[in-house]
């Protein structure tokens, strides 16, 4: 039965949901562990699911949709994928934690260095954050400077150093010291870099970007931009960062480094690395990562870093995402997705743009194409939310988010995405 079928065509009744996102909101903030879960932007109550299967989520109330969330990234096979929870629940079964070296963290480091050519080193965290969060310190260690240069509207996880650029991706509580140290340029524009670059000549430890920017409407880089970028930090000794947290592995089995010539300095993954298991991750050159402790002098620990359940996961994700036709699959199904919508796009002549990069996409509401932070402020939010609602009444989940990436996973079938295409344009 498909998704739509299962939910018919009338609106949604998410009875449980709505009653217990009222008691969740009593015990939890806002009634997530994540803001970006929720559904302010788009209004309404949030959904409870109790299950995920392949390209499938299911409600409490009975309710099925096929996902294109893919849990915020990591979903890059899709859900519950056998040979995942297989390595899992063996891993588990084996003890849980040990705080000490353990084979599958050998293992996994050998995959990931394989995996992404620019790691000769790497370090295992439990999320994106701490991964950006442990790259900055170290490129701050290794550089003896202190500022960093990041991009407006540029997402690398909650840590002080990257919550000062705008928006969503900015907080309170922030200290006016720190917010300092971190200079923002304007994505896709070269010369806005130059122009930090030569006004903080001498203090800059690091450049990070995003090398395509996941959270203000999905935004591949002009062709040349990073490639330049990466040129000038090698010129004037700044660390380059590529924070792959959402891209590594996603656009392609190499990243985004493998899809433009860059060579960062740094790359942090996270999202789809742990096959659905808490993880982070960050390597560059041995010259850099040997300046972490116990061989350098820069600290970065964790009590769950590396643990054997996550390496299980990721070993088994890896080894998956090995087969080149897990790529064709994800490139052949999104698009799909985005030929079937683009023909009705076109026809109708609508505002909306489709923006891509591999499995990442966004559906975005404006009128000309988004190419930084700027032109996003044109994306029509409301918009958004109308066609986010009606899409979910007939079995389709988005991210909650008129900005952020929604991903296809590889347990997306041909059937699934025809379905979810006359189902959007249905409703647009
Ligand atoms: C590019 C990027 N960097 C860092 C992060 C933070 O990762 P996490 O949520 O695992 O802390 C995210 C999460 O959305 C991200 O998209």
């Amino acid at each position: 039965m498909t998704a739509s079928a299962r939910n018919s065509d009338k609106t949604l009744l998410t009875t449980k949901s709505e009653e217990f996102s009222r008691e969740i909101a009593a015990v939890i903030p806002g009634g997530n562990d994540s803001p970006f879960r929720g559904f302010e932007e788009v209004g309404g109550h949030t959904i409870f699911f109790n299950r995920a299967l392949g390209s499938k989520l299911y409600d409490i109330d009975g309710n099925t949709y096929f996902d294109y969330l893919g849990a915020w990234g990591p979903a890059i096979l899709g859900h519950c994928v056998p040979e995942v929870v297989a390595a899992c629940q063996s891993a588990i079964a084996h003890g849980a934690v040990f705080g000490a070296p353990h084979e599958l963290e050998l293992e996994m480091a050998k995959l990931v260095i394989d995996t992404i050519p620019s790691i000769e080193k790497v370090r295992f965290v439990n999320s994106g954050t701490e991964a950006v969060m442990s790259a900055v310190r170290l490129a701050r260690g290794f550089t003896k400077k202190d500022k960093i240069v990041m991009f407006e509207g540029g997402y690398h996880g909650h840590s002080d150093a990257t919550l000062c650029s705008q928006g969503h991706q900015s907080s309170a509580g922030v200290p006016s010291s720190t917010a300092q140290e971190t200079l923002l340029a304007t994505f896709n524009d070269f010369e806005s870099v130059r122009q930090v670059f030569a006004k903080h000549r001498g203090e800059l430890a690091a450049l990070v970007v995003e090398p395509v920017c996941g959270s203000m409407g999905v935004i591949p880089p002009n062709p040349g931009f990073l490639e330049k970028v990466d040129r000038l930090c090698k010129q004037e000794g700044i660390l380059f960062i590529c924070d792959e947290v959402l891209t590594g592995l996603r656009v392609a089995r190499g990243g985004a480094q493998s899809l433009y010539e860059i060579k960062p300095d740094l790359t942090c993954l996270g999202k789809a690395l742990g096959g659905g298991m808490p993880i982070g991750a960050y390597g560059g050159s041995a010259e850099i990562m040997e300046q972490l402790l116990p061989n350098g002098d820069v600290y970065q620990a964790g009590t769950f870093s590396g643990n054997p359940v996550t390496m299980a996961g990721g070993i088994a994700t890896l080894k998956l995402l090995a087969d080149p036709l897990v790529y064709k699959t994800l490139e052949s199904r999104t698009a799909q997705l985005f030929e079937g919508l683009q023909n009705h796009i076109n026809r109708k002549s609508l505002p909306i743009q489709l923006q891509r990069v591999g499995s990442m996409f966004g559906i975005i509401f404006a009128a000309k194409p988004v190419r930084n932070w700027q032109d996003h402020l044109s994306i029509d939010a409301r918009a958004f939310a109308q066609f986010f609602h009606k899409v979910l009444s007939q079995g389709v989940y988005l991210p909650p988010s008129s900005v952020d990436a929604a991903c296809v996973s590889a347990a997306h079938s041909e059937d699934d995405i025809e379905e979810t295409v006359r189902i959007m344009c249905a409703q647009l």
